[in-house]
């Protein structure tokens, strides 16, 4: 029997911590069963204490899981481990994650000697594991940590009933042969080091996380720690898609298994991006558009003859289906249902309604609607309880200037009317929306895509603007790209007021220290 290597994605807490990256309530449920249904083992669904959003989402989504172990993340200290206890509890499988900086630098920033800290770890793993019998400790930066402090901190960890160690490379910092050593070690030299699972936790910032995780394997991890598309923090985090396919292809050298059904990642990749509002490179491993392009004349001669001199894996194997015809303005809701169901997208009938009436406006404009174009129309990110919509749009550009927009938009309910005027048709749209929502969000980004070829395609836009250090970012789909801007825009403003609404937690806060939360 061929070793499980468990995954645990952390889309939804360390991917949604990314800038911008900001999820709704219903977006999170989505993609918690969508990770639920494609086998992966532990699904840490959000940072309980960190706001009433996140309290909410992680609950809802323990009470929904199937099969999936949910987990929730909480600071060294009694009051994040009980809120995260109070969240994860209703899951068949709960599990509580809790964690501490443990390097020089991290220590430094509550001011904890070493002696204070171990103490801090053996109290709260041990009040955790009073809670549950699944705890998961993390000693975060243990790439960076002294060799003696951090198998001090496991030992520790693993006496007080931890049952999970979690070795994180919070900044990327180690490579492949050291994040092998490092693991072996520990299980080497820690007491009853057997009696609980190693985990490794990576982060991309020098682009070998992937690398890391897998040597971490080799090294003796059983849980890889890992984001969808390999959203996170800065360069992000190790993607799930990357090292489960490795492990698929490369079974060889690496006879381990997953629970995970491969070939429903291309569907939750692309709903991700979607509703996490950051695009895929088109080189990005596994996921990306050009992943299975085949380009050049040799490389298109050698696909025909056999697609394995130039394919490690088939399309199909990741849920991408072979070439398909696309559809049109005689298509009925039949087909369109078909379609969405292929591309992942299972809708309720009163979705679909909405949905269809959406696709026969765009066929109405475009002759040939691609898969491409109907992944982009279900992006159109507009959520019941946005608190502004756009209602209609009028502009008017050309050679000379100034340029104008007047709009109408829908917020909280009421209708506002403005007229403005810009350096260009996009620059008065988005004065427009300004004037109509007073909002001090700062223009970080403004990137359109052509979602397929000719001069009738759908434009992409992404939008990212930035208040008081929080980030959101907007997409939408138009042939008409000053429409899409502006429904970016507007959906970006919307994430941003959820933003608002979550509170900043610092991983080593004052006001929250162990002595205050204990009892
Ligand atoms: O990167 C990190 O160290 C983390 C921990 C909270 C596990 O995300
Ligand atoms: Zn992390």
């Amino acid at each position: 029997m061929t070793d499980k290597v468990l995954i645990f994605d952390t889309t939804l807490r360390d991917g949604e911590q990314s800038p911008g990256a900001t999820m709704t309530h219903d977006e999170k449920l989505e993609i918690a069963e969508m990770l639920d249904e494609m086998g992966v083992d532990i699904i840490e669904a959000g940072f309980p204490i960190a706001s009433e959003g996140d309290f909410a989402a992680v609950s809802e989504i323990a009470k929904r899981a199937q099969t999936s172990t949910i987990c929730g993340l909480s600071r060294a200290n009694f009051k994040d481990i009980d809120r995260c206890w109070e969240a994860v509890k209703h899951a068949k499988s709960p599990r509580i994650h809790t964690f501490i900086g443990t390097s020089p630098l991290h220590r430094a920033i509550p001011n904890l000697t070493m002696d204070e800290m171990a103490g801090r770890i053996h109290e709260c793993v041990t009040h955790a594991r009073n809670l549950t019998d699944n705890v998961q400790w993390s000693s975060m930066d243990a790439t960076r940590t002294e060799w003696d402090f951090l198998k001090r901190t496991i030992d520790i960890a693993i006496k007080a009933g931890a049952t999970t160690i979690n070795i994180p490379d919070t900044v990327g910092y180690t490579e492949p042969v050291e994040s092998a050593d490092l693991i072996k070690r520990l299980i080497a030299e820690v007491e009853n080091a057997n009696t609980v699972t190693f985990s490794t936790h990576c982060h991309n910032d020098l682009g070998m996380a992937t690398a890391n995780s897998l040597a971490a394997v080799a090294g003796g991890a059983r849980q890889i720690e890992c984001t969808i598309n390999g959203l996170g923090e800065r360069a992000g985090n190790t993607a799930l898609e990357e090292v489960v396919m490795a492990i698929k292809v490369r079974q060889d050298i690496m006879p381990y298994s997953t629970g995970v059904d491969t070939r429903k990642i291309m569907n939750i990749s692309r709903r991700v991006s979607a509703v996490a509002g950051f695009p895929v490179q088109f080189n990005k491993a596994i996921v990306g558009k050009n992943a299975f392009a085949h380009e050049s004349g040799i490389h298109q001669d050698g696909m025909l003859k056999n697609r394995e001199t130039f394919e490690v894996m088939r399309p199909e194997d990741v849920g991408l289906s072979g070439t398909s015809l696309p559809l049109g303005k005689h298509s009925g809701r039949a087909a369109l249902r078909a379609k969405l169901t292929e591309l992942g997208f299972d809708l309720g009938d009163n979705e679909l309604k909405d949905v269809f009436v959406r696709f026969k406006d765009l066929a109405d404009r475009k002759k040939e609607v691609f898969d491409e174009d109907l992944i982009a129309l279900m992006r159109v990110n507009e959520a019941a309880e946005d608190r502004i919509k756009l209602t209609t749009l009028k502009v008017v550009c050309g050679t000379h200037g100034p340029q104008t927009a007047d709009m109408t938009l829908d917020i909280d309910g009421a209708p506002i009317s403005v007229h403005a005027t810009g350096d260009g048709p996009v620059d008065a749209t988005f004065a427009a929306i300004k004037q109509a929502f007073d909002a001090d969000a700062r223009l970080q980004l403004y990137q359109v895509n052509a979602v397929t070829e000719g001069t009738d395609a759908q434009a992409t836009v992404t939008v990212r603007l930035e208040e008081d250090g929080r980030i959101a970012t907007g997409q939408s789909a138009d042939t008409d790209t000053v429409v899409a801007s502006a429904k970016a825009y507007i959906n970006a403003l919307n994430r941003l007021l959820v933003r608002r609404e979550q509170t900043d937690v610092g991983y080593d806060e004052k006001s929250v220290s162990y002595k205050d939360a204990g009892e």
